[in-house]
This record gives structure tokens, C-alpha cells and sequence, in this order.
């Protein structure tokens, strides 16, 4: 049974564990003749790359990775692009701890109830360092998307929320949070840091919105758009919750309220006047941006002692020691960016694939 893969047409298989000698993903179907080269992936690695402040986990990866197929001359070539990253930096010795325990919040319980065998180092492949994987793909992804702009941010840390009056995009690559509110990057660094030293962790938001993605991407009934984003942010790890557009919130509003009221543009261009939607309607991309949101929890690794129990049904109090995340949620944001990525070029293809000459823009009429 395989449930390492994800996609249709654009197709995603990774493998590896935390603190195996290497982590890797296959990725399928990505069309020929796309520009190509570890270059073209490597920044978004470092964006989630651990050790770069004292505000994430202090393991030293560099998490280089390498293109070992799928490519010639700097092309992709419509074979199979294998990617593989080293794990350089483990040490098992911090998870001696754990081996007979469960951490309370963790997936150790459940690995052990499911397979009767875990690795234990690192969480083994419940860990997020599998996440690397996923924006390396979510990297080729972007570039099936030509003309489209995918972009993450923290919107909120704990209790505290950015101002949205005060969001600037370009504050995210200037604070270690991704925070668009640079008032609010400044209180979360002390919050941080208060939490961290008490051995504790926080929870966050993270929003992520794609612009540019035409209309038209997504497929009722079971291949809704919307749906399919939720089911790939709720599948990265530490996640409880994802909202499109208004979400939750919308329930409060009224159908006036909520009604993305729509009037003619030029050139035949349906213009909307809001956004409660998300740029989804029906599960069908609108042309408007697609915006998600998804609540990371508190990471469970804490130095803090938990009542627990242990594979011989004995009770237990579990503290982890080792280097964890903080605020998980920091570094969730380019993991986010990367599965939006990834379902919308799954998603590009597959309607250009059942609709070839669909229009690439909300126009009227529309032949
Ligand atoms: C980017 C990222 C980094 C994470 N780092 C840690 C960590 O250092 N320690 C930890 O206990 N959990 C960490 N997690 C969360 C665990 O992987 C996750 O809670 C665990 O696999 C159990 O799965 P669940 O929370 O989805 O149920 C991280 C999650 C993400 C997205």
C-alpha cells in the first residue's frame, strides 16, 4: 500500500526519515523543456532551512539538494526528477529518551499502535524534516506556473495577531518570522523568547496566496480546488486547521455580506469587488487570488515534563530534550507556499489536459 505520493498528473513520491542518511522525492509528469537547475531550488530550501535563528530548531543542515535525473542541459526533460538531499547533522543520542516513550502531542503513539516498530530518532518520517522534500518539489512546481505568484506569511504567533492595516510583503523576508507586520515581529521576538526559555512552544496562523492562477483550475465533484488545498495544507505536520477565503469567519457574515459581488471590467474582464470567496466558487478557481490559511499547534517536544505513558503500559513523565522548533509555524510558511504550489500545477495540468482551449482569463463572453 502506498500513501507516500500525492498528485495526478503532477505527481509527488517522497521517501526518507529524520535521521536516515538521506531524504529524496521523485517527481512525475512535469512537462518537458522547463528551465531547470539545483539554483532554481535551492532558495526555497533555505527559506526552510533549520539553524538560521536562535528562534528555530538549532540542527545544522545545509540541505543542499541535488538533481540526480529528470533534467539535460538545464531542462527538464519529462522523465522522472529525482531529488535528494543529505542528512548531515543528526544526533540520535538526543532521542534515547523517547525510544520506550510517547510524547504526548506526537506521533510516536500512533506509529507504534500502527506499525508495531518506529524510529524513534528524530521522529523518524513523522518528522518535518520530510517537509524539505516537499518544497523542493513545491520548486519545480513553480516553475509549471509561469505567471503566477505564490507567497506565505505568519499572521499570527500565539494569541497575537498582525495588523492587516500595517501588511507589507516586504517586511516578510526582513524578519525571522515571515511576519508582514513589522510591529508585530517585534512583540513576537519577545514572546519567543520567553517561551523558549521556559522550555514551552507556541502555536500560529499562517496565511498563503497565490496570484495569477487563472480560472477554471480545480474539478467538481471530488476534485474540487478548494478541497484539495485544504487536504494539502492539513497534511503538513503539526496542522489543525485550514480556512479558504472568509472561512470560519464567513459564518458570521451575512449573504449581503459575503457576496463577492461581480460588474464588467474592460475588454470583457469580469471584475469582483471582494474577495470573501478565496478564488474558489463551485471548487473552481474564480481568477482571483486563492487565499488559505492553516493553524499550526504548539510544538509537543517540550523541555517541560508531560504525563505520558510507555510501550510496557507503564505511566510516565516525558520532557524532550533535544532541538526543536519553538513556534513550528515559522518555519511551516515556505512549507505552505510550497503545497499550494504543488496542488495548483497538479491541478493547472490536469484542466489544460480535459479543457485545451478553456481561457486563461475571467473574460466575457467567452468565445
Ligand atoms: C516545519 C516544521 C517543523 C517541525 N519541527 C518540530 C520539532 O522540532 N519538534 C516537534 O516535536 N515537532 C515538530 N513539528 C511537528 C511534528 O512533526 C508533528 O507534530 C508530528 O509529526 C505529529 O503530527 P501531527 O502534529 O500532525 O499530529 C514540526 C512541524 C513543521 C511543519
Amino acid at each position: 500500500m502506498s500513501h507516500n505520493s500525492f498528485g495526478h498528473l503532477f505527481r509527488v513520491t517522497t521517501w526518507g526519515e529524520s535521521h536516515g542518511p538521506a531524504i529524496g522525492c521523485v517527481v512525475d509528469g512535469c512537462p518537458p523543456r522547463l528551465a531547470l537547475t539545483e539554483a532554481d531550488i535551492q532558495p526555497f530550501l533555505d527559506r526552510r532551512r533549520p539553524g538560521q535563528s536562535k528562534f528555530v530548531t538549532q540542527r545544522q543542515e545545509p540541505d543542499q539538494v541535488r538533481i540526480l535525473s529528470g533534467t539535460f542541459e538545464g531542462l527538464t526533460t519529462g522523465t522522472p526528477i529525482s531529488l535528494l538531499i543529505e542528512n548531515t547533522d543528526q544526533r540520535s543520542k538526543d532521542y534515547g529518551e523517547i525510544r520506550d516513550r510517547f510524547r504526548p502531542g506526537h506521533a510516536d503513539l500512533t506509529y507504534d499502535l500502527k506499525y508495531g516498530i518506529r524510529d524513534y530518532r528524530g521522529g523518524g518520517r513523522s518528522s518535518a524534516r520530510e517537509t524539505a522534500m516537499r518544497v523542493a518539489a513545491g520548486a519545480v512546481a513553480r516553475k509549471v506556473l509561469a505567471g503566477v505568484t505564490i507567497r506565505g506569511a505568519l499572521v499570527q504567533m500565539g494569541p497575537d495577531r498582525v495588523d492587516r492595516a500595517h501588511w507589507d510583503w516586504a517586511a516578510v523576508e526582513e524578519n525571522a518570522f515571515f511576519c508582514p507586520d513589522p510591529a508585530a515581529a517585534i512583540r513576537w521576538e519577545a514572546m519567543l523568547t520567553e517561551a523558549r526559555k521556559s522550555g514551552s512552544s507556541l502555536g500560529a496562523v499562517i496565511e498563503v496566496v497565490a496570484e495569477g492562477v487563472p480560472p477554471g483550475l480545480g474539478a467538481p465533484i471530488y476534485g474540487k480546488l478548494d478541497a484539495d488545498i485544504a487536504a494539502a495544507l492539513m497534511g503538513i505536520n503539526a496542522v489543525k486547521g485550514v480556512e479558504i477565503g472568509e472561512g470560519f469567519a464567513a459564518a458570521a457574515l451575512t449573504g449581503e455580506g459575503n457576496a463577492d459581488e461581480m460588474r464588467m471590467g474592460p475588454d470583457g474582464r469580469v471584475l469582483f469587488g471582494d474577495n470573501h470567496a478565496g478564488g474558489v466558487l463551485g471548487g473552481i478557481s474564480t481568477g482571483q487570488p486563492i487565499v488559505a490559511r492553516f493553524a499550526v499547534k504548539p510544538t509537543s517536544s517540550i523541555l517541560t515534563p508531560r504525563k505520558s505513558v510507555d510501550r510496557f503500559g507503564q505511566e510516565v513523565e516525558v520532557l524532550t530534550k533535544g532541538r526543536h522548533d519553538p513556534c513550528v509555524g515559522i518555519r511551516a510558511v515556505p512549507v505552505g507556499e510550497a503545497m499550494l504550489a504543488l496542488v495548483l500545477a497538479d491541478h493547472l495540468l490536469r484542466h489544460r489536459g480535459q479543457n485545451p482551449d478553456a481561457p486563461t482569463e475571467a473574460r466575457l463572453p467567452r468565445n
